[in-house]
Order: structure tokens, then C-alpha cells, then sequence
């Protein structure tokens, strides 16, 4: 792994391959290592880069919140840094409202956008109401809070399907520092809608939904791509489809990245 330090702040990742860039971003709890077994299909043919980000694995934290912004502004600082210009982002779930608010303040710098289990819409009053109310847990038992959110990302099968993957995915959660998390959450809240980069932006794009994802629903997802220029694919499973159905999308995003990188 390695450092780079954003407005005094040490952002910790990996950096491997070599070819076209890919960036990869992960979600809200997780962190650079979610990646690994995608990465596995990946790494013979291009240069990727996944990053923890800000108070979340071994990234310090910014602020008292991290808009998508500002986490899109670390990521642009870091490509700067390593001298790339363009790069394929792939964000899943928080990692694609990053992913989609780099594409908007840096467009120049995007070969093409993959979203994993995301979403272009900002959260509902309802939502917002519930990240309040999640901020509160959060500041009572951060752990019991972790534990409850990473369970309930998973389709019910998968539990029985990946026990050693979801276990690892959870102890990893828990080591999310509670202003990281807070950070996130306060930061999620305030997001913009970016609806029309999904209709108007001009590199290749491609959404990834599950058929029983509870955090991003799929028919609000089918609304938003609806008439718009992007490859869109539905599978199987629940939130977290880098575990539950990772050769599936391993396949999907190679043939995507075959055609237009
Ligand atoms: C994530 O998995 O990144 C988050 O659950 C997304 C969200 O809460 O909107």
C-alpha cells in the first residue's frame, strides 16, 4: 500500500498493473480491500488504483463531514499526483455518488463511469430523515450500528451462500472510525442530484443493479436510465454484488472495459 497526503490528511492505496487507468471506489463502511477479488480479473491488463477513502480503512479523516466533493477533489488530487489523466472510474454505492461527482467537477479526466449498485439521485426527505436518525445510533454504539447496516446490505441467501466473506466484510466495516462514518453519512445526506450525467455526459457508461438490492432499489434505478445512452445490467443477489455475484460482474465490466477503453 501506499501514502499521499491531501491537505494534511494521509490517504492510504493501491496502486498496481500497468495499462489504462482504472480508479476504484469503494462504499460507505468498506474500504480499498473490498476489491480484491475484482481485481483478480483486472490487473493482467490494466493499471488500478483503489484508494481508501476519507475515514474510511486507513485514510484519515478530513472533516465533520465528507461531501462527495470533497472526496472527488482527494481523488483528483491523487491522479494528479501520479501524473494520469484519464482513468475508468468504478464506484459502488457511496463510491458512485463519488465517482459520479468526480465525473462532474473533472469530465476532462473520464474515460468511462461503471456504477455498481448506485445511484444518480440525491437521498429523499425520508432518507434524510433516517441518516439523522442513523447518526444518533451511531454516536451511541458505532459498533452496533456497523454490525446492524453491513447485515441488512445482503440478499437472504447469502449469508448462507458467503459466511467468511460477509464475516470479513463486517470485521472490516468495524474498523470505520466513528467520524468517518458520521462524515459519510452527513456527507450522503447533502448530495445532489446528478441525473443528467446519465443522460448527457459523453464517455461510455455502464449501471450494474441487483434484482434485490434494499439500499438502491431497482426500479428507481431503471427510471433514471431510461432513454438515456448507457449499458445497463440487472443481476441477480443484494447489495454488495463484489461478494454475492462476483465472477457475474467481473465478466460484465471486462467485456464493458474491452469495448471502450
Ligand atoms: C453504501 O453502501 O455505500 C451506502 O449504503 C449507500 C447509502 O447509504 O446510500
Amino acid at each position: 500500500m501506499n501514502t499521499f497526503t491531501y491537505k494534511n490528511t494521509a490517504i492510504n492505496y493501491s496502486d498496481s498493473g500497468k495499462g489504462n487507468t482504472i480508479l476504484l471506489i469503494h462504499g460507505f463502511l468498506e474500504n480499498s480491500s473490498m476489491w480484491f477479488d475484482l481485481t483478480s480479473h483486472l490487473d493482467k491488463r490494466y493499471r488500478i488504483i483503489s484508494v481508501d477513502l476519507l475515514g474510511h480503512g486507513k485514510s484519515d479523516c478530513y472533516g465533520y463531514v465528507h461531501t462527495m466533493e470533497d472526496q472527488a477533489d482527494m481523488l483528483f488530487a491523487l491522479i494528479s499526483e501520479l501524473r494520469l489523466r484519464k482513468v475508468s472510474l468504478i464506484g459502488h454505492s457511496m463510491g458512485g455518488y463519488i465517482a459520479l461527482a468526480f465525473a462532474e467537477l473533472y469530465p476532462d479526466n473520464v474515460r468511462s463511469l461503471i456504477l455498481l449498485n448506485s445511484s444518480a439521485q440525491p437521498d429523499s426527505d425520508e432518507r434524510r430523515i433516517n441518516r439523522d436518525r442513523a447518526i444518533d445510533v451511531v454516536k451511541k454504539n458505532s459498533n452496533a450500528f456497523t454490525r446492524m447496516a453491513t447485515q441488512n446490505l445482503f440478499d437472504k441467501d447469502a449469508h448462507n451462500l458467503f459466511p467468511e466473506k460477509i464475516e470479513a466484510f463486517t470485521q472490516q466495516a468495524l474498523k470505520t472510525p466513528l467520524q468517518g462514518i458520521i462524515a459519510s453519512l452527513e456527507g450522503m445526506k447533502i448530495r445532489i442530484d446528478r441525473e443528467a450525467l446519465l443522460h448527457f455526459s459523453p464517455y461510455p457508461k455502464l449501471i450494474i443493479a441487483s434484482k434485490n438490492d434494499t439500499i438502491i432499489p431497482l426500479d428507481d434505478i431503471k427510471n433514471q436510465v431510461a432513454g438515456a445512452e448507457v449499458t445497463f445490467e440487472i443481476i441477480p443477489g443484494g447489495h454488495v454484488s463484489t461478494i454475492e455475484q462476483e465472477p457475474k460482474i467481473a465478466s460484465i465490466i471486462t467485456s464493458f472495459l474491452k469495448k471502450n477503453n
